[in-house]
C-alpha cells in the first residue's frame, strides 16, 4: 500500500486493503442536502460527474453501494470532530455538526488524486480513494492566520481563494488586520473620512530600499457589503473572520481623517513609511471613546465573531506624556503612569465590548499596566506574554514571532529570497513551534486556545507573493495546531510535503519550493 499523506495529519488513521472508486454512477446521500450538494460540487469540476444527492434513510444506510454517505452522528459531537470510513463499496462521513462534515470532505479531497483539485475536467484519472478508517478532531479550537490588509490590500476574490486554502488545511480563524498607520480599510458609514482620507497614502516604501518611497499614491478599502460577503463566504467554509481595529496606537490613518482625535489635534498624514508612529488616540478626549464606540458598533454589525481584536501593540507613550488632557485623565482616574493609562483605555473598550456580548483580544502589550479582566492575549513578542497571561488565568492565542511570523524570510540567505522584513523564519523553525510552552503550569494549559500564523504585508504587495510567504509554512502551522503535540521530525515533514505539494500546484496556489 502506498503511503497516505494528509495535512493536517488525522489523529487516528487505520489503513485497510482496497479502494473506493468514484464513477458517473456514484450517488451521494445526506441528511443535510446542502452538505451533500457541497460535496458533489467539490467533486464535479475535475471528474465531470454531477453526482446526484439524495436523502438518507435507514435502508440506504444499511444497503447502499457505490455511494458516499453523510451521516449525522451523536458519537462525533465534539467540536469539529468527524470520522471517515472508506470501504470498497461505500464511503461514510460521520460528524455531529457541519464543521465536522466540512473537515471530512477536505480529508476526502486530499485522499483523491491531486487532479481532483483542478478546476476543469481531467481526462483518464481513476478517482480512487484508499480504504481506511479515520477518527479525527483538532487539538486546538483556534487555528488561524492573520492577513494584514492595511499595509497592502488584496482583492475580495483573492481573500476568498485564501479562505478556500485555509479550509483545505482545516484552519478556522481568519484574523483581518483592517486598520493601521498606513491605511484604514473598512467602510464606516458614520465617519466617511476614514475611507475618503484614511485609506489613501501618498506613496509606499520600495521593498529593496524601504527608506525610499515609490512616489505612487496607494489606497483602497472594503465596503461593508464586501466585508459581509467575505464573512459569509468564510462562515460557509467553517471559518470565523475576526476583525482587528487597532487602538490606541497604529491609528495614524484615523487621526489623519479626524485630527481632533489625536493629542496634537493637527498635522497628521497617513504614514508612508513602515515602523511605529508616535501619534496615537488621545486618552484624555471623551470624543475618542464616542468615535471608537461608533466604529466598533458598525464593525460588530458586520462581523459576528465573538472575539474582536483591538490591537494594543506598539503604542509609544510620548504624546500622552506631553498632553494636558491625557495627564488630566491620569490624575482623575488615579493612575500611576502612561502604561496604566493604556490599561485604563483597554479596560474601557473591553467593558464596552463585553456589554455587547463580545470578547476583547489584544496583542501582549495589553499586559503592561495591568490586564483588562476578561481579555484574551495574543502573544507575539515570543511566548512570554502568553505564558504570563495564561498563568494569570487569561485565555491566550499563541502567535510568537519566533515561530509564527510568515512575513519573515524563509531562508538564512536573504539574497535568495524576495525582500522581506528583517528577520528569518525557516520551515524547520516553524516546525519547532511548541504551542503550549513548558512554563505554563499544568492547571493553566487549557487557557491556550490555539495559535495562528501572521502575514504582515509591508513587503508583500501582491497575491502571488502572499501565497509564496504563506505556503508551505502555514501548512506546518495547521498540522501543529491540529495535532499537538504529535511526533515531529523534519525529515518526516519534508517527505510528507514532497508528496503533498502537487496538490497546491493543482489548486493553482503559489508556494516556496522545499530546500534541496
Ligand atoms: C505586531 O506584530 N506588532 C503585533
Ligand atoms: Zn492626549
Amino acid at each position: 500500500m502506498s503511503a497516505i499523506t494528509l495535512f493536517p495529519q488525522p489523529q487516528q488513521l487505520e489503513r485497510e486493503p482496497g479502494a473506493f472508486t468514484i464513477n458517473a454512477r456514484t450517488r451521494v446521500f445526506a441528511a443535510d442536502a446542502a452538505l451533500g450538494e457541497w460535496l458533489a460540487d467539490y467533486l464535479r469540476p475535475a471528474t465531470g460527474f454531477s453526482l446526484p444527492v439524495h436523502a438518507l434513510d435507514d435502508d440506504i444506510l444499511a444497503d447502499a453501494t457505490n455511494a458516499i454517505l453523510l451521516v449525522p452522528s451523536a458519537e462525533h459531537q465534539a467540536a469539529e470532530a468527524y470520522a471517515l470510513d472508506v470501504a470498497p463499496a461505500r464511503v461514510m462521513l460521520r460528524a455531529g455538526g457541519s464543521c465536522g462534515f466540512l473537515h471530512a470532505m477536505q480529508t476526502l479531497r486530499q485522499l483523491l488524486p491531486p487532479q481532483i483539485l483542478v478546476d476543469e475536467p481531467q481526462a483518464d484519472v481513476a478517482w480512487s480513494i484508499p480504504c481506511l478508517r479515520i477518527k479525527d478532531a483538532p487539538a486546538f479550537g483556534w487555528r488561524g492566520l492573520l492577513l494584514d490588509v492595511a499595509r497592502h490590500m488584496f482583492p475580495v476574490d483573492f481573500i476568498k481563494s485564501f479562505i478556500d486554502a485555509m479550509a483545505f488545511y482545516k484552519l478556522n480563524r481568519l484574523h483581518l488586520h483592517l486598520t493601521d498607520d498606513q491605511g484604514w480599510r473598512l467602510e464606516i458609514k458614520k465617519y466617511p473620512r476614514l475611507t475618503e482620507i484614511g485609506s489613501q497614502r501618498a506613496e509606499t516604501p520600495i521593498p529593496a530600499d524601504p527608506k525610499q518611497g515609490d512616489g505612487k499614491p496607494y489606497g483602497g478599502f472594503y465596503t461593508q457589503d464586501e466585508a459581509r460577503d467575505i464573512v459569509a463566504y468564510a462562515a460557509k467554509r467553517g471559518i470565523t473572520v475576526m476583525p482587528e481595529i487597532e487602538l490606541p496606537g497604529h491609528s495614524l490613518a484615523a487621526l489623519t481623517a479626524y485630527p481632533r482625535l489625536g493629542c496634537l489635534g493637527e498635522g497628521y498624514q497617513v504614514r508612508r513609511t513602515w515602523g511605529i508612529d508616535s501619534n496615537i488616540y488621545c486618552a484624555g478626549n471623551d470624543e475618542v471613546f464616542t468615535f471608537l464606540g461608533d466604529v466598533l458598533e458598525e464593525t460588530l454589525a458586520i462581523f459576528p465573531s465573538e472575539y474582536i481584536h483591538i490591537g494594543g501593540d506598539e503604542a509609544p507613550k510620548e504624546r500622552w506624556r506631553n498632553c494636558p488632557k491625557c495627564q488630566a485623565r491620569i490624575k482623575a482616574e488615579g493612575l500611576a503612569d502612561e502604561d496604566e493609562l493604556q490599561s485604563w483605555f483597554i479596560r474601557r473598550i473591553e467593558s464596552w465590548l463585553n456589554q455587547r456580548g463580545r470578547r476583547l483580544v489584544g496583542w501582549d502589550e495589553i499586559l503592561e499596566g495591568g490586564l483588562a479582566p476578561n481579555a484574551t492575549v495574543m502573544s507575539w513578542r515570543g511566548s512570554d506574554g502568553g505564558i504570563a497571561a495564561a498563568n494569570a488565568g487569561h485565555d491566550v492565542i499563541m502567535t510568537p514571532n519566533t515561530y509564527c511570523y510568515l512575513d519573515y524570510y524563509q531562508h538564512e540567505d536573504w539574497t535568495r529570497e524576495p525582500a522581506a522584513i528583517s528577520s528569518t523564519l525557516t520551515l524547520p523553525q516553524v516546525w519547532q513551534f511548541a504551542v503550549i510552552p513548558e512554563a505554563i503550569s499544568p492547571d493553566k494549559k487549557h487557557h491556550i486556545l490555539g495559535g495562528q500564523g501572521n502575514i504582515w504585508t509591508e513587503y508583500i504587495p501582491k497575491a502571488e507573493h502572499l501565497e509564496y510567504m504563506a505556503f508551505p509554512r502555514a501548512i506546518a502551522i495547521s498540522d501543529i495546531l491540529w495535532n499537538h503535540p504529535g511526533e515531529r521530525s523534519c525529515d518526516d515533514l519534508t517527505a510528507r510535503l514532497k508528496a503533498h505539494l502537487p496538490r497546491l500546484d493543482a489548486l493553482g496556489i503559489n508556494y516556496r519550493r522545499l530546500d534541496e
